[in-house]
């Protein structure tokens, strides 16, 4: 079929846009099984995207082809913030609202679009693109790779539940969301800063942690709460939103805390709230201490663990250069790249924790795939397991030497879900 591909401008207020526009967001909900939108929904949608320049494709059926409409058969959206890479915050190609109608799937739809705007951050000069995906089997193709994993915990805080000597010397205050969102905000800014994949938020967070606005109910959300963590000097370090479910239950949406004292006080806090019993979180971070500050570290169970942030690299050179590095060495890369964007021969030099990177002709000491690449690239997984997983060849001296260069020993982490 003879598909209609093009770009929205969402800015554009003419019937006919308005009539697409509102059709791709209904395309998008139809695709990830939600209910039709209402108005109030669909205004929000609109002014997150124009906020945020988002650019928003979808391929529609031919003009008088049997269904054709406003509404597309395919959507795909993309927009442009930065990931902490480790050494600086790298522009970053985000890609969203990936959907294709049940009755067009596999003919290719989702690959022209997502190979179109891997072309065009390519051409714009955006080193990385990022996703986080519903299915870990999709997106190996095009060079994402899972660079960080997501870990999920359940805290059994029946009576009984205590610290062996933890002793708050700031406080938690439970706060209106609206009324934390600017420390929520501010927080996030100076741990997005600092915390290796970490991605920026788009515009809509502003609305899902402030509570002005659930996509779920499609109006305010009532039931969110907020609390933040005071310092000793009574300076906001970290925040947590969380709802109230059934059975006793706690629900942790997000929590950033800047220091480990304001982490083991928000665990204390969730943990000592009368007639709660189970506090669950699905982000948990790596280095969170709380298992081992608790008197019985039994009571914290990893619940599931799944990849989060898949990571794409369209420049190597300038995506090396970005992170930092473990040991001084030299090594010669071959990355095998479906798209081409990341093909080729790299000669990898380190020096200092900094990278100089350029192509050369000489032969490779490493072999892998840009998938591959991806998911070493923050760290989240060492060099050795993915030799041993058959997903990098080469030399046992050289596979060695890779990883003393590029294995980190603090984990990267993310917690922007898109
Ligand atoms: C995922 C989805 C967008 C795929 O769209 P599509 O237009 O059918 O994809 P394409 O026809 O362009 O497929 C291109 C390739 O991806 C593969 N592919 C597509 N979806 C896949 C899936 N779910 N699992 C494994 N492979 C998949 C195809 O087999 C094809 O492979 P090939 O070219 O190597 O033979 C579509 O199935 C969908 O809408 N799913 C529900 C919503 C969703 O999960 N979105 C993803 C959000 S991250």
């Amino acid at each position: 079929m003879d598909y209609d591909f093009a770009i929205l401008d969402f800015a554009d207020e003419s019937d006919e846009a308005v009539a697409r526009r509102r059709g791709w967001i209904g395309a998008v909900l139809r695709g990830f099984r939600e209910d039709r939108p209402e108005d109030a929904l669909i205004d929000r949608w609109v002014g997150h995207y124009r906020a945020d320049d988002v650019t928003v494709r979808g391929a529609w059926l031919p003009e008088g082809e049997f269904g054709a409409g406003p509404m597309p058969v395919a959507t795909y959206a993309s927009l442009d913030k930065t990931l902490n890479a480790g050494r600086e915050l790298l522009p970053l190609r985000m890609v969203t609202d990936v959907t294709t109608s049940a009755t067009h799937r596999r003919r290719g739809l989702l690959r022209r679009m997502i190979e179109d705007d891997l072309a065009d951050a390519v051409a714009q000069g955006v080193p990385m693109a990022a996703l986080t995906a519903s299915e870990a089997t999709i997106y190996g193709r095009w060079g994402f790779g899972a660079a960080t994993l997501r870990k999920g915990v359940e805290l059994n805080t029946s009576p009984g539940f205590g610290f062996r000597s933890f002793v708050d010397t700031g406080r938690v205050e439970l706060v209106e969301p609206a009324d934390a969102w600017p420390h929520v905000k501010a927080v996030f800014d100076t741990f997005h800063a600092r915390q290796r994949g970490s991605v920026e938020w788009p515009v809509q967070y502003e609305d899902m942690h402030s509570a002005a606005f659930d996509f779920e109910s499609g109006s305010a959300n009532r039931k969110l709460r907020g609390a933040v963590h005071l310092d000793a000097a009574g300076e906001v370090d970290g925040f947590v939103l969380f709802k109230h479910g059934e059975k006793n239950s706690v629900k942790v949406d997000e929590m950033v805390a800047l220091t480990p004292e304001a982490q083991l006080a928000f665990w204390s806090f969730l943990g000592h709230m009368d007639r709660v019993t189970t506090v669950t979180f699905n982000l948990f971070h790596p280095e969170d201490p709380v298992v081992w500050a608790l008197t019985d570290m039994n009571r914290v169970k990893t619940t599931e663990v799944e990849e989060f942030l898949w990571l794409r690299l369209l420049d190597v050179p300038r995506c090396l250069a970005a992170r930092p590095w473990a040991a001084d060495g030299t090594v010669v890369l071959e990355v095998d790249d479906a798209q081409g964007h990341a093909s080729g021969r790299y000669e990898l030099t380190t020096s200092g924790g900094v990278a100089t990177v350029s192509r050369t002709d000489r032969p490779a000491d490493v072999r892998l795939t840009a998938e591959t690449l991806a998911s070493l690239y923050l760290g989240e997984v060492e060099v050795r397991r993915m030799h041993h997983a058959g997903r990098v060849e080469g030399a046992p001296d050289a596979v060695a030497r890779l990883g003393a260069m590029a294995d980190l020993s603090d984990p990267p982490y993310s917690l922007t879900g898109f």
